[in-house]
């Protein structure tokens, strides 16, 4: 493949960059009337206003040229079309499959996946039925009124957002937990809130070799057998989601207790598999239905726009450019709805373990920037907190704001202040104050004229700072899985862009590997001979104090 930095687009982004800088936005708002209606977008119930970006139409169009001289429309097509794009691992990346509502099917090695789609959902959708309708009960024939899922990574963070997101169309009567983390604090807080009688524990582990999903599954199979029941009984109370059934039931789970998963379908792309099941579970299988049903319509609206109209091409080469000539480093996610708090922390997994990397598809090193770093929280605490720097560090920080314009059970007052804040940030960070005004507003002030000065230079704000405003109708299962479908594709063009391989992971490998090490070590199954130095001596006051 033509390096990327000897491509004529990026050539010509390179001399654009200069003058666009040299450009503040209020600028361009003055100079064109009708920016943000031309820089607007609405697909699959998200509405997309790209008007306060530091582009031109100049730098746009180069930008899309960029995109098809990476070759993006053929990349799109092997996605869909079952290429094994995932280069290193010699597989598919095909959860658009587990979405894909067309009738059509989709051929992976010669042979089609939706009859093995459809019977999973199928199967997904009958556990789900038989928990609600209280068929499949318990031990002792009370109903499931708990859900514990374990899962880490993509087996975790899919579920966990969506299920906090959609918070509002919960089925009443089930609660949810989720547990992750290898710490044992996490289990057993959990542990400690449920009754073993009526808690259903689904473990998630894709590869089923995971070390935290593991233990923490065994930790509440212990736990469940110390509460009475027998061994028998845990058909009723464990399932587990996983590409590898064989290991699964050499664990103890009952074959018909297990849900299978594609060894197509990446762990941070898999809450549309069976990985789902705790989403069903908490919201119904016709909401999970829909959401899958927003995630194909994203699917459609990106392989059919063209890159101009296209939002997450649009998106991800807005992205492109504030990380590779405008001198951005991260991405902040900025979602003004309390249910969807957690979406930065799912994108910042999404994106960052599929863009982290500086090796082409080729194996050369990369000499350009890559994947940014993916933060944010939800609006408004943010603003109490980290968006001083946005608005006056000299770090280009470039935001999405997310916010849906209805709400369940709405509080008017609530709703509109939230909306203000949202607005009235973006508007902030794009307009800035300039010194002329701060000090403009101090003139009836008693100070001396030096101080003044001094005091409206610390209260000039820059402005200039780019921002998307992403509007949803409201924030409802179908636009919740456009939206996660939507930055899906993101990574996807910008991995095109970069060249890399956006679907495998080698970079977590190393740290579980020696993890395993250090662990036999502390256990005295290992020498610590060889071991470096601060490692031994982290080892051996661990060891001496427990
Ligand atoms: O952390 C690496 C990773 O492989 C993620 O990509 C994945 O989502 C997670 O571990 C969990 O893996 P598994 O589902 O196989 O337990």
């Amino acid at each position: 493949m033509e390096r990327l930095r000897k491509s004529p687009a990026w050539t010509e982004l390179e001399k654009l960059a200069p003058l666009v800088k040299r450009h503040h936005m209020r600028d361009m708002f003055n100079r064109e009337p009708s920016r943000a209606k031309k820089y607007t977008l609405d697909a699959v119930g998200i509405t997309l206003d790209y008007s306060k970006n530091r582009v031109t139409e100049d730098v746009l169009s180069a930008l899309f040229d960029l995109a098809n001289q990476r070759g993006l429309k053929q990349k799109i097509s092997d996605m869909f079309g079952g290429e094994a794009i995932n280069t290193t691992e010699q597989r598919a990346v095909l959860h658009t499959a587990l979405r894909n509502f067309s009738g059509q099917p989709v051929h992976l090695d010669g042979e089609d996946i939706m009859p093995e789609v459809h019977a999973t959902l199928e199967r997904m959708k009958r556990f789900t039925q038989s928990i609600h309708n209280k068929e499949h009960t318990g031990y002792t024939g009370k109903a499931i009124d708990t859900v514990v899922s374990i899962g880490i990574g993509g087996s975790f963070l899919g579920p966990k957002i969506v299920t906090e997101s959609l918070k509002p169309y919960w089925r009443g009567g089930l609660k949810v937990h989720f547990v992750a983390n290898v710490d044992g604090c996490h289990i057993q807080d959990v542990l400690s809130q449920t009754n073993p009688e009526t808690t259903l524990f689904v473990m998630s582990s894709k590869s089923f070799s995971t070390q935290e999903t593991l233990q923490n599954t065994l930790s509440a199979k212990d736990w469940f057998l110390k509460q009475g029941p027998s061994q028998a009984d845990i058909a009723k109370h464990f399932v587990a989601v996983s590409t590898n059934v064989k290991a699964a039931v050499e664990f103890g789970m009952s074959k018909d207790n297990v849900f299978p998963m594609g060894h197509w379908v990446g762990g941070r792309y898999s809450l549309w598999s069976a990985i789902g099941l705790p989403i069903s579970l908490t919201i119904g299988f016709d909401h999970f239905k829909a959401l899958l049903q927003g995630a194909y319509e994203m699917d459609e609206h990106f392989k059919a726009a063209p890159f101009e109209k296209n939002m997450p091409v649009i998106l991800a080469m807005l992205g492109i450019w504030y990380r590779n000539f405008m001198g951005a480093q991260s991405h902040a996610l900025l979602p003004y709805y309390h249910y969807l708090r957690g979406f930065p922390a799912y994108v910042q997994q999404l994106d960052m373990e599929s863009n982290g990397k500086s090796t082409t598809l080729d194996g050369r090193t990369v000499d350009y920037g890559t994947g940014p770093i993916i933060w944010g929280s939800e609006g408004t605490n943010g603003q109490h907190s980290f968006y001083q720097l946005i608005h006056q560090s000299n770090m280009p920080i470039p935001v999405d704001f997310m916010f849906p314009l209805k709400v369940p059970n709405q509080n008017e007052t609530h709703h509109n202040m939230l909306a203000s804040n949202c607005f009235g940030q973006a508007q902030a960070l794009m307009q800035g104050k300039s010194f002329e005004e701060c000090l403009d507003d101090l003139q009836g002030s008693e100070l001396p004229e030096a101080e003044k000065s001094n005091l409206a230079a610390h209260k000039t704000m820059p402005g200039n700072h780019p921002s998307n405003m992403l509007l949803f109708e409201q924030l409802d299962p179908k636009t919740l899985g456009a939206l996660i479908a939507m930055y899906e594709h993101k990574v996807l063009v910008q991995g095109c862009v970069w060249g890399l391989n956006s679907f495998d992971q080698w970079g977590v490998e190393l740290g579980k590997v020696l993890g395993n090490d250090v662990y036999d070590m502390i256990e005295g199954e290992m020498s610590l001979d060889g071991v470096d130095e601060s490692t031994a001596q982290l080892i051996k006051r661990f060891v001496k104090t427990t």
